[in-house]
């Protein structure tokens, strides 16, 4: 650790130690600004759901270090919007200098970004969008195009399953009313309109978790049995789901019986697309770390970022995935 960083580290901590709770390691701005020139920000985030999640986090834990001149707040909302209002509250009051909200849902968000605004604080959204009534309540958002990735999927079920006259679906959905279950949603659906054949026979929530992906498809299984399809919104219910499969010996996989589709395309859901567990995977980056530093340097520079920012995806198919293509995942 150079001098400099020395410095830095001590006399952040020496002036958080005086007020923050456990976890904290911002301060107020004009202190931190004054005293160590960190530029503090508030990241809300979703809660540890997924092997996505914590990537996720992982990403902005190591971007936004004191080393490079960041001091982070930190908060799990646990899955609530109610924690995620208490933590932008929290950060209004302490002065941070960005608030970065990886949102649970896309509703309910105005009353409490009129205050981060009112207060003068960036907020950028990254990971799922929202819905203001005023889109100048947010500085501006980065993510995935979870319609995109909907539709992605759904092209290759038309490919594949272009010979079957019927095509039955289960259908387990991420947290309902986030974007990235509204997007993956809204694909099939709009698949299922213009495919006849296609039957959305069973489809609930997995709140994109392992366990209740196990137990919503153990639910599924005692209610139809007869599955063609598991469209699964993330690769941790994914996960879950074939844990119910096993255990009551149905078969799933590119060789044969279910045929799986997930959504991450985790470094452990492109293991299961190599094995042919799941037979088609499409990628939802979560690095977003550095996009959302790139998004900070800019506004520390006097620039607009742009409202709205895609990342690129791409998407792996059982049949062709490569043991590199797996290496090269860094989640
Ligand atoms: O919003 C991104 C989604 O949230 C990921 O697909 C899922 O795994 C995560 O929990």
């Amino acid at each position: 650790m150079n001098k400099a960083t020395l410095f830095f580290r001590i006399a952040f901590l020496v002036l958080t130690l005086a007020s923050c709770s456990e976890n904290d390691t911002g301060k107020k701005k004009e202190m931190t600004r004054n005293a160590t020139n960190l530029v503090v920000v508030g990241f809300s985030q979703v809660g540890a759901e997924s092997d996505w999640r914590r990537a996720n986090t992982m990403s902005m834990k190591e971007t936004f270090t004191e080393e490079k001149g960041y001091g982070l707040l930190f908060r799990d909302a646990q899955q609530k919007q109610s924690n995620q209002i208490v933590a932008i509250r929290e950060f209004i009051q302490k002065k941070v200098d960005y608030i970065v909200l990886a949102p649970v849902t896309e509703q309910g968000w105005d009353e409490v970004l009129r205050d981060a605004k009112a207060a003068g604080i960036p907020v950028i959204v990254v990971d799922r969008m929202i819905q203001t009534s005023d889109d100048e309540l947010y500085t501006c958002w980065v993510g995935s195009d979870f319609r995109k990735e909907g539709d992605t999927a759904v092209l290759w079920m038309e490919k594949t399953f272009r010979d079957k006259e019927t095509l039955t679906i289960a259908h387990m959905q991420g947290s309902l009313g986030s974007s990235a279950q509204i997007g993956r949603t809204e694909g099939l659906h709009a698949g299922a309109s213009r495919n006849a054949g296609w039957k959305i026979v069973l489809s609930d929530t997995g709140d994109f978790t392992q366990v209740r992906g196990k137990e919503v498809m153990e639910r599924f299984l005692s209610e139809f049995r007869e599955i063609d399809v598991l469209y699964c919104e993330n690769d941790n219910m994914a996960f879950g789901a074939m844990q119910a499969m096993e255990n009551a010996h149905i078969q799933y996989g590119s060789n044969g019986g279910v045929t799986i589709i997930s959504f991450d395309a985790t470094h452990a859901g492109l293991e299961a697309t190599r094995a042919g567990k799941i037979s088609f995977n499409v990628e939802c980056n979560p690095l977003h770390g550095p996009r959302v530093e790139k998004i900070i340097r800019q506004m520390l520079n006097g620039e607009t970022p742009n409202k709205i920012s895609y990342v690129d995806e791409i998407a792996f198919d059982a049949a062709t995935i490569t043991q590199e293509a797996i290496d090269r995942r860094g989640y």
